[in-house]
């Protein structure tokens, strides 16, 4: 997008988590957001800017609705779209049943083209311009999304599974798996907006060899990521034990393989002693909190409060498909229930900025995206609080309790447009 232009709206974002630094939000009841070339030219007051536009600039007027950074998704699966609310009992007998199975499909290039479309369109429809995707253990199931997200100009990062201790017909084998995934760090580093994430399933589906081969990757390719999963459930956690009896606990399973850097972003990370989660901190590692995951699969309770107190930066995930929604909205909302159950209570406000801003930091990417800052890209939301039965007339007054009541109430619905890099991606 090439031209200055302006909206007109409610605009809120944070630069910090509001709870603990009234400082770190941004709020204008009546604001102005100028974008151009794809990125953030200017953001505030209506009444301080306005003066200054040059004429002919366009300016649309939104009144009535929020615009705030596109939403994070911390932790995703592109091959689980279509088998959300899929009755496995837990973690390792849901995978077996019907996880597996569904990824299987995969192999498929056709198959997975036309499902990338509608996986897209899924995370814009609901708002989210960012994710971190697993993909299957095939590569072309990551080339297909890379390609369309691209197309998109969108900002994904993905990775093919490693799994070389997967079930039949969803293996690779460790030296093929690292091929592969140099091949596609190779293929898609610097094309648009995406990122690679180096992507050991969880340390059941690998051996050693493969995560050590996986550690490689990661030291050698500063620019990848390394996304797995990480203490969701007890009998999984029992498992990695039996397997890795020379590691000291779950997370040390990785640190051996070099996996737990400032780059990595652990998924769950629910049942950890204070030896791992100060490891964690000390390597400034991220985790993906999923409540509707964690919920649906019964695997625990995550503590924000604790993980957190030990400098861990946590992400929102949706974890489609054990997660049983795409909305960062709903997410929040669970989030904030499981806060509820664990005796703590979300701020709204920490909510918001674990949608937008935390997600960015877990992600490193604070500096490009999940604020309204000059020079950041231009991916952000329109919301619409009439979007949602029961929201258009709350009596929700202050910006806190909008929010909640936004969070608690809103979806899909709720999410009116969608701006990548200025463009608009989808509207409802
Ligand atoms: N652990 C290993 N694979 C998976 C997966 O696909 N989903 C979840 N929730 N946990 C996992
Ligand atoms: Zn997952």
């Amino acid at each position: 997008m090439s031209g200055l232009r302006g909206w007109r709206s409610e605009l809120v974002w944070t630069l910090g988590d509001p709870a603990s630094n009234v400082a770190a939000l941004r709020h204008f009841p009546d604001g102005l957001l100028l974008v151009e070339d794809g990125r953030i030219v200017d953001a505030g007051a209506w009444s301080d800017l306005a003066p200054g536009l040059p004429e002919g600039v366009p300016v649309e007027h939104l009144p009535g609705r929020i615009l705030t950074p596109g939403f994070v998704d911390g932790h995703i699966h592109f091959p689980q779209l279509d088998m959300v609310a899929s009755p496995g009992g837990a973690l390792l007998d849901w995978l077996e049943r019907y996880t597996f199975p569904a990824e299987r499909a995969f192999a498929d290039p056709s198959h997975a083209r036309e499902a990338a479309g509608r996986f897209l369109n899924s995370l814009l429809a609901n708002g989210t311009t960012t994710a971190m995707v697993f993909g299957s253990v095939h590569r072309e199931s990551v080339e297909v999304l890379l390609e369309d997200a691209l197309a998109r100009d969108m900002r994904l990062i993905a990775g093919k599974c490693l799994m070389d201790r997967g079930p039949e017909g969803l293996r690779d084998t460790a030296e093929g798996g690292a091929a592969e995934t140099s091949g596609l760090i190779r293929a898609w580093r610097g094309r648009g907006r995406l990122g690679y994430a180096v992507t050991p399933r969880f340390a059941l589906g690998s051996s050693r060899e493969q995560l050590a081969l996986a550690g490689r990757l990661v030291a050698d390719n500063p620019d990848v990521w390394m996304q797995t999963h990480l203490s969701e459930n007890t009998a999984e956690i029992e498992a990695t034990r039996q397997a890795f009896p020379e590691a000291a606990d779950y997370l040390d399973v990785y640190d051996r393989f070099g996996l737990v850097t400032d780059r990595s972003l652990f998924a769950h990370a629910i049942h950890l002693s204070d030896r791992e989660l100060g490891r964690m901190g000390q390597a400034r590692c991220a985790c993906a909190f999923c409540p509707t995951s964690n919920l649906f699969l019964g695997s625990g309770l995550f503590d924000l409060k604790r993980t957190t107190g030990f400098g861990v930066k946590v992400a929102l995930g949706t974890d489609i498909g054990a997660g049983t929604s795409w909305s960062l909205l709903t997410t929040a909302a669970e989030a904030w229930k499981v806060g509820q159950l664990k005796g703590t209570t979300l701020d709204p406000l920490t909510a918001l900025y674990m949608a937008g801003r935390g997600g960015a930091e877990a992600l490193g990417l604070q500096d490009r995206i999940g604020a309204f800052e000059p020079g950041m890209e231009a991916d952000f939301v329109v919301l619409d609080p009439g979007g949602a039965p029961g929201l258009a007339r709350h009596r929700a007054a202050s910006l806190s309790e909008r929010l909640f009541a936004l969070m608690v109430l809103g979806d899909d619905r709720t999410v009116e447009r969608t701006y990548l890099a200025g463009n608009l991606a989808h509207s409802r």
